[in-house]
């Protein structure tokens, strides 16, 4: 985004190269980025499997065969970039070989798809290798699994890598749909007058899964829908919804309102959350039989600023709800006085549906015809697309190669986001269960004091 005269990496390295995000999001982005153009550089996999190169390559094959499908001319492009390092990432010899791998390549970029918990050992090896020299490093979230745990991987990824060359990626900051919501919300005159206290009444935030943990119940299970998705994806949502304006022509100018709008959220206590596990989550492979993890939470925030003192901020995100949308709604506040006698559950609203399709929405009140002075809602759409133009992690993985730290997540704010949901986190409370194909306990109504409680995606008053 920033235009940046880094040079770009010579060399593309990601671990977990037989993994689950490998398979969904990351075969997917190299083979995008060598169609465009824009990777030409040795791409190596490292993972303890005891595969060889051939296995990585089916195994590429057929997460694009389930992801976007198999472009020929760049697979094939792809697969002659592509080299695999097999072995423990606690063993010296894995990163020895990972360096004579390496080749020339001066300035390689590491891409840490692996549990936070392997992180720390990774980085270590990267920097005793020489494999880390001249290099970047492109760490996952969740960075951490608390404040604390946060802050030690950040000293071991500093210890090796300097800040420029640390890359914290959050994936939902490379979506167009968030980029969007940016960018309607600072190049419109019309919203920043309203975008506050005195007009808003409300802000609601779902982020609605209908799969469940899809096999991934090991790693489900040391996290949890707060650790996932809240932490991380949907505080850095809020933080593009409740920011100040970024000053022009400074770089780090959208991370740092970011950062202190997120230092303004009151951290969560124990009346302002309510976690749910979906029947049927114990029996899941990885599963511990008597798991406490939440499959669901309902969290309701307040920013503690002029802004947005006393505006609800009330976020949702759940597996196995009855659909797949991530949606913003931002309510505006019921005129002062109803002129037509009319009661209005839902006032005027905007409508940021972030996935899986795009859209930005104005609600807003018409006549509806007939000789009643008897009103109805509609929907002005400002924008609606359904293809993307560039996958997140394509756009992520691309800016890292050449440098450009922008839509990446900053420190100040990952740690300002643990600090909101620290407390929360070791809460002894057992989750709520809650019916497959629902939209979570209904001890998440009582969370939210909004007459019309929660809007869920794609109910009838709001355009499919
Ligand atoms: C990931 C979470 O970060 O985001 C997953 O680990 C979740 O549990 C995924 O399914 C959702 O991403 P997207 O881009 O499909 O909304």
């Amino acid at each position: 985004m920033s235009g940046t005269m880094a040079p770009p990496s010579d060399a593309l390295v990601f671990f977990g190269a037989t993994g689950d995000l490998a398979h969904k999001k990351v075969f997917p982005a190299l083979q995008a980025m060598v169609k465009r153009g824009h990777l030409d550089v040795p791409v190596i996999g490292v993972a303890k499997a005891g595969w060889d190169l051939d296995q990585l390559k089916a195994r590429a094959r057929h997460s694009l065969e389930a992801h976007g499908g198999v472009d020929g001319v760049a697979f094939d492009k792809l697969c002659a970039l592509l080299r695999y390092v097999d072995g423990d990432y606690a063993d010296p010899a894995t990163f020895d070989l990972l360096r004579q791998t390496l080749g020339s390549a001066k300035r390689p970029l590491h891409y840490l798809a692996i549990p936070t918990s392997l992180s720390s050992t990774v980085v270590g090896q990267l920097g005793r290798s020489g494999c880390a020299r001249g290099g970047r490093v492109v760490a996952e979230k969740p960075f951490g699994r608390d404040l604390a745990s946060a802050q030690a991987l950040n000293r071991s990824l500093l210890a090796v890598f300097p800040e420029p060359d640390v890359f914290r990626i959050d994936h939902y900051l490379g979506k167009e749909a968030v980029q969007n919501l940016l960018y309607f919300r600072f190049s419109n005159s019309l919203f920043e007058p309203i975008w506050n206290r005195n007009y808003i009444d409300s802000v609601q935030i779902t982020m609605a899964e209908s799969v469940g943990v899809e096999g991934r119940g090991s790693f489900y299970d040391q996290t949890g829908a707060v650790r996932d998705v809240i932490e991380n994806h949907l505080l850095q949502v809020t933080a593009c919804l409740a920011m100040d304006a970024p000053l022009r022509g400074h770089p780090e100018a959208m991370r740092d309102e970011k950062a202190r709008v997120l230092e303004a959220v009151t951290p969560l206590g124990p009346d302002s959350v309510v976690r749910g596990q979906f029947r049927g989550y114990r029996e899941e492979p990885g599963v511990a039989f008597d798991s406490q993890i939440e499959t669901f939470a309902a969290v309701r925030l307040q920013i503690d600023n002029w802004r947005w003192a006393g505006v609800p901020f009330y976020i949702r995100a759940g597996k196995c709800l009855p659909v797949s949308c991530t949606e913003v709604l931002v309510e505006l506040k019921a005129p002062p006085c109803a002129a037509f006698g009319e009661r209005m559950e839902h006032p005027n609203y905007v409508r940021f549906r972030l996935g899986p399709d795009v859209a930005i929405a104005l609600g807003v009140r018409s006549k509806a015809p007939g000789e009643a002075m008897v009103g109805q809602e509609v929907e002005l759409l400002a924008t609606r697309g359904i293809g993307v133009e560039m996958a997140a992690y394509e756009r992520l993985l691309g800016d890292a190669m050449r440098g450009d730290p922008t839509l990446f997540a900053r420190e100040d704010a990952i740690e300002a986001e643990w600090r909101i949901v620290d407390a929360i986190l070791t809460s002894a409370t057992p989750p709520h269960e809650y019916q497959p194909g629902t939209w979570g306990p209904v001890e998440a109504d009582r969370l939210i004091e909004h007459p019309g409680g929660w809007a869920n995606p794609f109910d009838t008053r709001t355009v499919s």
